[in-house]
């Protein structure tokens, strides 16, 4: 959850964990995106020789690029796609409290990777929502945005006596989302030229009902709740911790893409991503039964989700909390991982752990 303005709505301002532990925990979203490549791939060598303009570098955007660990392969694939490109532009794009510090190194082997192959890249990062015009009209020729789209610009206050698990706070942020999801659209169809392509993925609503990652996030709920029986948290907590997400069918996003109007939807699939640590766990169970390694799979599992929705609790905390500077959250948030593994490991053990996506490739037409 975002800080809350004067009029109580939320404006979603909250990046991924800085400092490196971001990359180190995304294991999931590094298999999702490797769904994504062939995508990406193909949009490229479709747009690729029918550009409108040859005499600029092809020009390549990412929209939520978080610490970069996830964007040297998306761009790679692009590339692949270009017959003889010279020149590439790279535009990755953050909201501003991004820990662009640590993108900025690990995208530094994008540029090396493209001095072996004679293709001089120019990479830029662009501080700024992507619920804003994030670059010039007309200047893309290709764009991407891989497990970001699911979060929303800002929400709306809660009603009175609402809590952000309510069934009418639910529909809210759909049609939060569903409006959001419009506006990204018509903010791309203007950087993005004729002819090029967008490729997403979010997470989506798993075919059969149920929760992505469910057991994971009853693991945080349930860490979350022994502290504040313990007194540690306030029993405001849940009044106010909300992760302003949406989860669509793939049949609406397709709904929403035809009602936007602009844009050929190419393909649109969904998909089960297992999380790596999940796929893992289960083989080494296949030989031998270690208790170590479920010790190790409930602190692989939580650090994953704890690394996305860690800037969330900070925010939430410092809402409910009271009087309390940085050093003291960060303990407490410290102590909600440490406990919500403890509860993962005695509730859950070796659940699988996985979540359903969307793949999008929309052509501009
Ligand atoms: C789960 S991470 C995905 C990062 C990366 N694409 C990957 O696949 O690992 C979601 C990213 O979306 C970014 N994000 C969320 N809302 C955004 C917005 N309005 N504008 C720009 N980025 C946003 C977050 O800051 C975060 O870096």
């Amino acid at each position: 959850m975002s800080a809350k303005m004067s009029n109580g709505e939320f404006k979603n301002d909250v990046a991924m964990r800085g400092k490196g532990v971001y990359g180190a925990n995304s294991g999931q979203q590094h298999s999702a995106m490797l769904s994504a490549l062939p995508l990406i791939t193909k949009s490229v060598a479709d747009s690729w020789g029918k550009r409108p303009y040859t005499d600029r570098p092809f020009t390549i955007a990412e929209y939520g690029c978080s610490d970069g660990k996830n964007s040297v392969e998306p761009i790679a694939a692009a590339l692949r796609g270009t017959a003889d490109a010279k020149h590439v532009q790279l535009f990755l794009s953050d909201q501003p409290s991004n820990d662009f510090a640590a993108t900025s190194k690990n995208v530094q082997k994008i540029g090396e990777d493209g001095e072996k192959d004679g293709i001089s890249i120019f990479t830029a990062m662009v501080p700024r929502s992507f619920y804003k015009q994030v670059l010039a009209p007309n200047s893309a020729d290709m764009g991407f945005s891989l497990m970001s789209i699911h979060y929303v610009d800002k929400m709306p206050p809660l009603r009175e006596g609402e809590f952000p698990f309510d069934t009418s706070r639910k529909e809210t942020r759909r049609q939060t989302w569903e409006k959001d999801f419009c506006s990204f659209l018509r903010l791309r169809s203007s950087e993005l030229v004729d002819g090029s392509s967008l490729v997403l993925s979010q997470l989506s609503e798993p075919p059969e009902g149920g929760d992505n990652f469910a057991v994971v996030g009853q693991a945080l709920g349930a860490g979350a709740q022994d502290m504040i029986k313990d007194n540690l948290l306030s029993h405001d907590l849940f009044k106010h911790f909300e992760l302003p997400t949406w989860y669509p069918e793939p049949e609406r996003m397709r709904e929403l893409v035809a009602s936007v109007g602009g844009w050929a939807v190419k393909d649109l699939f969904q998909q089960e991503i297992e999380h790596p640590a999940s796929v893992e766990l289960k083989k080494r169970r296949a030989e031998k039964e270690d208790p170590e390694d479920l010790e190790w799979y409930a602190g692989k599992v939580i650090d994953w989700l704890a690394a996305v929705v860690s800037g969330y609790f900070l925010k939430t905390v410092a809402i409910t909390a009271g009087d309390m500077n940085e050093e003291q959250r960060e303990k407490l948030l410290q102590e909600w991982i440490s406990r919500s593994k403890k509860r993962f490991l005695a509730d859950s053990k070796d659940a699988k752990v996985t979540s359903w996506l969307v793949f999008a490739r929309l052509q501009k037409c």
